[in-house]
């Protein structure tokens, strides 16, 4: 489809060249199929936030003027044509009370090619998953969406039946003679016209959009209304004048006052406004004091005027001060095409280092994108918009992009020492970049930091987004780790959630470790009643429960927190810090003596698995647990290898995965039931007692796999163990331990080489089990499209009963 498609396009561009300027046939094309969805959604799912449509072309009209001063970086003749930058704005009243909105701008124009490819296609990647999640979301969040792609054009038909672009594209080597083309479509058309002007080139350059007001969205010829929404939206979306044409009333000497009676001024598109009331009001009062002194009379006539509605400096040239909140999250929202509010920001001014001041405000969005934990760990913020005196530059910051855990971040950066010409290839050159990669980080975790301090609120929502995004940090930016690190917070067995500082408040005498259990993935709730921290939870020591991948090695980079080291609980030399040695070392050895024969058979029996069988200090009401050596990998840490697939499992891997211990609980029952049939075993010369050694062998396996599955580990052969879980269980019904299973099955048919058909491949179709919601919450929209994705009907369920699906 899209191969043909181009097809299509690159003939079509032969044949514009041929045509001749004036009477020309129009040409005549279909949208491609994504519009029609997308043009679709935008109508269907934006009809109640209409007032987009304004804000969206005049961001596109920046964004074409933003490009026209970049390429004359390089380009000088691209500024023939039309000498000011700017975007004007002109409601047209008609007669019989519609009406048009012309949205004019100066920037880089199109040729009539680009009008078909930029209007008439998609052509950005990723655009059917985009359909099929606006599809799917509400009208809120496809406004977001929309945003984001950068579709606005198509929000005109939420405002105008039908829409008229006419285009001539910047002079340049390739194109020096450009010819004005208009593009022209109704909303409810699935195709559209490209032809040339027949003004001819009017513009000189740029772009004007027409739009044809629909009925019931006359409102857009307000100026009153215009100048609202601009300045709600728009009056920082762009650094070009953006202008308004308004009719403003002035008196003019009256020289044949007969005539005035006639000639009634032109009235005001919008009279319920209170200006022109007060104005009419005054006009009045002059007119009767004239009267009066009989001095020469006047007249009020409306005159047209271009008013500039973005004349205040932009936002980050202002003082702080003067800045309200709603504004810094109004121009966050247009400059970044977000329609959520950022969770903080912050803005100053600064000095390089290398004699560059700037001004800059940074912001924290309300949402980590989908893809950040998705993308390699090279960070490509496109998000930093840099300019020099208020002029666009890049926000490609190439090399210097922000490291990986702070690529999120979005900003205006506006540099005054750095020549205007500069360009981004001339600009990486510069110390600049680098610079400002390490201004930026290192107020951003400033910012946060102060947020911690001061708005213990807001930072529980920053910190349910971005707790990750810290831990991140602190490992991979080693400037950055001690402020990254004292922002990241943890479940511990006695709270849900505590930071390191903190946790180290709750330090017990004596204790010299932070301690930590990490399994990545299980609940908080289940760690905590894990084995290992048996003893400790009982005793009252505070442990940090870890369950993200990122956690162990978050600990095992930053290794200690204020010079106390984090220990493993998982991990054997458990200290709680307040043991007498020799109290200690006395009561492990008498244990030690005491379940010498124990020890020794379980040694025997665990063979390969564990390095030694020892007492256990940490254990309250298990009766055993496996740890790991110092050196060796705890389960959380094996898990980790066992799944990255690069990683070389040679030699030194099978042997550290080796270095464990099994711990036993003395005072658990079983363990002492247990050392007292080992110790009843017959010995050689008595004459062994063979069923017994079996017994007991059986019990020993699958005690350590058990031991094994409780520390977290996974069990070598599975299946082993639950053959003898089988036979035990047998054993406490008192079912026969030999007796067979049937195993006899119906063996395959035979081979069969013939494909199976169609109809046999059709399998019976399992509906979705439909969680127990009440039916009204539950909305189905459902939409038939063809082979070429064109839609055919649209069915809509409003509310769907449980039952009939
Ligand atoms: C915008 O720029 C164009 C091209 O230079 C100019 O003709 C026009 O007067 C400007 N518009 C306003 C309102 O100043
Ligand atoms: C930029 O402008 C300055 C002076 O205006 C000039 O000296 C310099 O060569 C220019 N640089 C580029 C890359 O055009
Ligand atoms: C911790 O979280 C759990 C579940 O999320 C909740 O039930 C409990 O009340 C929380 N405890 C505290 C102290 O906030
Ligand atoms: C996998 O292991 C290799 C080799 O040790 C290492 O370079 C790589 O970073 C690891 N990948 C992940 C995702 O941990």
């Amino acid at each position: 489809m899209r191969i043909l498609f181009s097809l299509l396009l690159s003939l079509t561009v032969f044949t514009f060249a041929a045509w001749a300027n004036e009477d020309v046939p129009k040409q005549k094309f279909d949208y491609q199929s994504d519009v029609t969805r997308l043009r679709k959604i935008v109508i269907n799912s934006l009809y109640s936030h209409r007032d987009v449509f304004l804000r969206e072309l005049i961001s596109n009209a920046n964004d074409a003027l933003e490009k026209l001063r970049l390429t004359s970086l390089t380009d000088k003749q691209v500024l023939s044509g039309a000498e000011h930058l700017n975007i004007s704005i002109k409601a047209i009243p008609d007669k019989d009370g519609f009406g048009q909105l012309v949205i004019t701008d100066t920037g880089i124009g199109m040729t009539p090619e680009e009008l078909t490819k930029n209007l008439g296609t998609l052509a950005k990647s990723g655009t059917s998953e985009f359909l099929a999640k606006a599809e799917n979301s509400d009208a809120t969040g496809t406004g977001n969406l929309i945003g984001a792609f950068g579709l606005g054009f198509y929000s005109s038909f939420l405002v105008a039946d039908h829409v008229r672009v006419a285009s001539i594209a910047a002079k340049s080597e390739k194109n020096p003679n450009p010819q004005q083309y208009m593009f022209s479509s109704s909303a409810d058309e699935s195709s559209f016209e490209i032809y040339p002007d027949p003004r001819g080139n009017v513009l000189g350059r740029g772009t004007e959009i027409t739009l044809f007001l629909k009925p019931d969205a006359l409102e857009y010829l307000s100026t009153e209304k215009l100048e609202e929404l601009i300045h709600k939206h728009s009056s920082f979306a762009s650094t070009f004048p953006i202008y308004l044409l308004t009719q403003k009333s002035i008196e003019v000497p009256d020289e044949d006052a007969e005539k005035t009676e006639t000639e009634a001024p032109i009235p005001s598109p919008s009279p319920e406004s209170d200006e022109t009331d007060e104005d009419e009001a005054i006009v009045e009062e002059t007119i009767e004091e004239v009267k009066k002194e009989e001095e020469p009379k006047t007249k009020t006539v409306a005159v047209d005027e271009w008013v500039q509605l973005n004349k205040q400096p932009p936002i980050w040239m202002r003082d702080p001060k003067t800045v309200t909140d709603e504004e810094y999250e109004l121009f966050y929202q247009v400059t970044f095409k977000d329609n959520t509010k950022p969770l903080a920001w912050y803005h100053f001014s600064g000095d390089s280092g290398s004699g560059v001041s700037f001004r800059a405000i940074i912001y924290v969005p309300s949402f980590v994108p989908e893809s950040y934990w998705q993308a390699g760990i090279q960070g490509d913020a496109k998000d930093v918009r840099l300019m020099v005196k208020r002029v666009f530059i890049t926000n490609d910051l190439g090399e210097d992009a922000l490291p990986k855990w702070a690529s999120w971040v979005k900003a205006v950066v506006d540099a005054e020492d750095l020549p205007l010409n500069v360009s981004r290839e001339t600009l990486q050159s510069t110390k600049f970049l680098k610079q400002l990669k390490t201004i930026i980080t290192k107020r951003l975790a400033q910012i946060l930091g102060r947020v911690q301090e001061e708005e213990p609120e807001k930072f529980k929502e920053i910190s349910a987004v971005y707790n990750n995004v810290f831990k991140l940090g602190a490992v991979e930016d080693s400037k950055s780790r001690e402020k990254l690190a004292a922002l990241a917070r943890f479940s511990t067995n006695q709270r849900n959630s505590t930071s390191l500082d903190e946790y180290l408040e709750n330090r017990k005498q004596g204790q010299k470790h932070i301690f930590y259990l990490a399994d990545m993935g299980k609940d908080t709730a289940v760690l905590a009643k894990s084995v290992f921290i048996e003893k400790l939870h009982a005793r009252g020591y505070e442990v940090l429960l870890l369950n993200d991948p990122l956690d162990e090695i978050f600990v095992q980079n930053i290794k200690k927190w204020k010079a106390v080291p984090f220990q493993d609980v998982a991990k054997a030399g458990l200290k709680f810090g307040d043991e007498s040695p020799e109290e200690e070392k006395a009561e492990l050895e008498s244990f030690a003596e005491q379940f010498k024969p124990l020890l020794t058979w379980l040694k025997k029996e665990a063979g390969e698995l564990v390095r030694d069988v020892i007492i256990s200090n940490r254990l309250v009401l298990s009766s055993c647990a496996i740890v790991a050596d110092a050196h060796g990998y705890t389960a959380n840490v094996e898990k980790l290898m066992s799944s990255n697939t690069s990683q070389k499992k040679g030699f030194i891997y099978e042997y550290t995965k080796k270095l464990k211990y099994l711990e036993i609980n003395p005072r658990s029952p079983l363990m002492e039931g247990l050392l007292r049939r080992v110790e009843q075993l017959p010995t050689e010369e008595e004459g062994r007692d063979l069923d017994a050694e079996d017994e007991l062998h059986e019990v020993a396996s699958v005690l350590i796999d058990g031991a094994l599955v409780r520390s977290g580990f996974e069990v070598p052969d599975s299946n082993a163990f639950f053959t003898r879980v089988d036979r035990i269980l047998r054993r406490s019904l008192g079912v026969s331990e030999t007796a067979p299973t049937d195993t006899r099955v119906k063996p395959a048919p035979p081979v069969d080489p013939e494909l199976p058909s169609e109809e046999e491949l059709v399998e019976e179709e399992v509906p979705f089990p439909m969680p127990p919601q009440q039916p009204e919450q539950v909305k189905w929209e459902v939409e038939e499209i063809d082979d070429d994705d064109n839609l055919i009907a649209d069915v809509k369920v409003e509310t769907a009963r449980h039952d009939e699906l």
